[in-house]
């Protein structure tokens, strides 16, 4: 299993959106996926259409629960793919802080363990900023994933979010690679967005960032998307978002290389 934090430093830049449709896209290839929605606002469950009510499991009752299976703790969000969310009630994990913030960091990372032979890709959403819970994910993670909007105060952000990740990643003695810097909510037409690929591109020549070739486009209906339960890719897949988010796990299979098995792609876009 090779886990992947998606961070950043700021809310609204589509790390819940990234979470999901990377990981439903990784599925469509064929990979055993995992996701761990790690941010007390529960989008990503709500966005796979676990709401409040639901009974099903959810993360935080797994949190201090040494013995029992966390096979029972994975949501399958799919009859024909191979892909499970732990999942998290609104507002819940908060209420773990005091304990997370007792602990040695590493809750997350221990929870995930048990399931690291049947699980080819894990991804943990995350919330804004440099939390208790960003930072457990941190610990649990190989690798992350930075989603930014093209922007003034978003690259500041992001130079801030991979300077958190490293000193983070140093002080919890934890190796954590960047696997990419994503561009996201993006207009191509746009003049910014085009000067940002540009200087984001001169970082990336200067070895100070790994960069996505990948851009995901801005397409207004996608906001809407969570509410039917199902990621872009499966509920659109012919939307420019779709297409984009594909290319990007496909991006992500190449940087990952002989980490993950190099199983043919059964399965096809378009699960709904
Ligand atoms: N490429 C996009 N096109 C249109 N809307 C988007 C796009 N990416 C994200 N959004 C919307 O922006 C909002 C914030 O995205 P979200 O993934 O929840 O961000 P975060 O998890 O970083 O807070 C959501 O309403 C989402 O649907
Ligand atoms: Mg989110």
């Amino acid at each position: 299993m090779i886990t992947i934090a998606v961070l950043s430093q700021k809310g609204g830049v589509g790390k819940t959106l990234t979470s999901a449709n990377v990981a439903a896209a990784l599925a469509d290839q064929g990979l055993k996926v995992l996701m761990a929605d790690f941010d007390p606002q529960a989008d990503l469950s709500a966005s796979w259409g676990l709401d409040d009510d639901d009974p099903r499991p959810r993360i935080e009752n797994f949190l201090d629960s040494s013995g029992r299976d966390l096979r029972d703790a994975v949501v399958a969000v799919s009859e024909d793919r191979d892909i499970g969310l732990l999942a998290t009630g609104y507002e819940r994990l908060r209420q773990q802080t005091s304990r997370l913030l007792a602990g040695d960091g590493s809750e997350l990372a221990r929870l995930l363990a048990p399931l690291h032979d049947e699980v080819d890709v894990a991804l943990i959403d995350t919330p804004a900023g440099d939390t208790v819970f960003g930072r457990q994910a941190i610990v649990a993670a190989d690798e992350a994933i930075v989603p930014m909007l093209p922007g003034f105060h978003e690259l500041r952000a992001m130079t801030r979010a991979l300077d958190v990740i490293e000193a983070r990643a140093e002080h919890e003695r934890t190796q954590l690679g960047l696997l990419g810097v994503l561009v996201v909510n993006a207009d191509p037409r746009w003049r910014s967005t085009k000067e940002y690929a540009h200087h984001l591109a001169q970082m990336e020549r200067a070895n100070e960032i790994s960069l996505f070739e990948t851009v995901i486009p801005r397409h207004q209906p996608v906001t809407e998307h969570a509410r039917f339960g199902l990621p872009t890719v499966w509920l659109r897949p012919s939307c420019s978002v779709a297409v984009a988010y594909r290319q990007v796990a496909v991006e992500v299979r190449e940087r990952l290389g002989r980490r993950v098995p190099a199983v043919i792609s059964s399965a096809t876009s378009g699960a709904s």
